[in-house]
């Protein structure tokens, strides 16, 4: 394998889930040095026919803490409570990731033969910019992990901070490192080569 590319395939390798956090950030981060690389990774992500659908907001102290407690409260399944209080009480902040829904709907109309598909390439291009900015926290020592509360988040953002027509799609629960990541397994999906 080329050496070039070995430290981006390693930042791909060590992204990983982090449960246990402290709502704290690395000494030498500042908040301002998250919402840049939020910022950075929304603005170049690709997304279908450049629509840029991306959308990205960054809660943490009050507003991170109503927004957790807002879903711990609400969920109705007990078994779902745990990710809630421990991101309420022993995270640092939420990156909340949306996709503009009215952009999604003006492609449908302008580009009918993929009006099916296009909400799905909006969900591939919130994925994308998820998964970037998860292992971009990796290497800046912030331990990360992702939650689909979308509804309920969506209810609970601060007052005016969501546009009418964004539509969450996965919260990015973030803080310090206080454990390690669950052992993982893989399956070895042979990627073949045809000529
Ligand atoms: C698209 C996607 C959705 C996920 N949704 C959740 C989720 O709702 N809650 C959760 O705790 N983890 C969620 N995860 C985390 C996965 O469970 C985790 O990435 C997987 O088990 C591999 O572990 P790793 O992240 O440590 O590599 C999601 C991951 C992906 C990529």
């Amino acid at each position: 394998m080329t050496s070039k590319v070995a430290p981006f395939l390693d930042t791909i390798a060590s992204r990983r889930t982090i449960y246990a956090l402290k709502p704290q950030l690395p000494e030498n981060i500042e908040l301002k040095d998250v919402q840049d690389v939020v910022q950075a990774i929304i603005k170049h992500t690709p997304t279908a026919f450049n629509s840029q659908i991306n959308r990205a907001m960054i809660l943490t102290g009050e507003s991170h803490k109503r927004l957790w407690n807002h879903v711990y409260e609400t969920i109705p399944i007990e078994n779902f409570k745990k990710r809630p209080l421990s991101a309420r009480d022993e995270a640092f902040g939420t990156v909340v990731f949306m996709v503009n829904d009215a952009k999604t709907k003006e492609m449908q109309q302008q580009f009918p033969a993929w009006a099916e598909t296009i909400p799905e390439l909006a969900a591939h291009a919130s994925g994308s910019a998820q998964i970037s900015t998860w292992a971009a926290f990796k290497q800046l020592g912030i331990g990360a992990h992702l939650q689909h509360f979308n509804q309920l988040v969506a209810d609970a953002l601060p007052e005016g901070s969501i546009m009418e027509d964004w539509e969450v799609q996965g919260q990015l629960v973030f803080g310090l490192p206080a454990g390690s990541p669950n052992e993982k397994t893989f399956i070895e999906n042979e990627v073949k080569v045809f000529h």
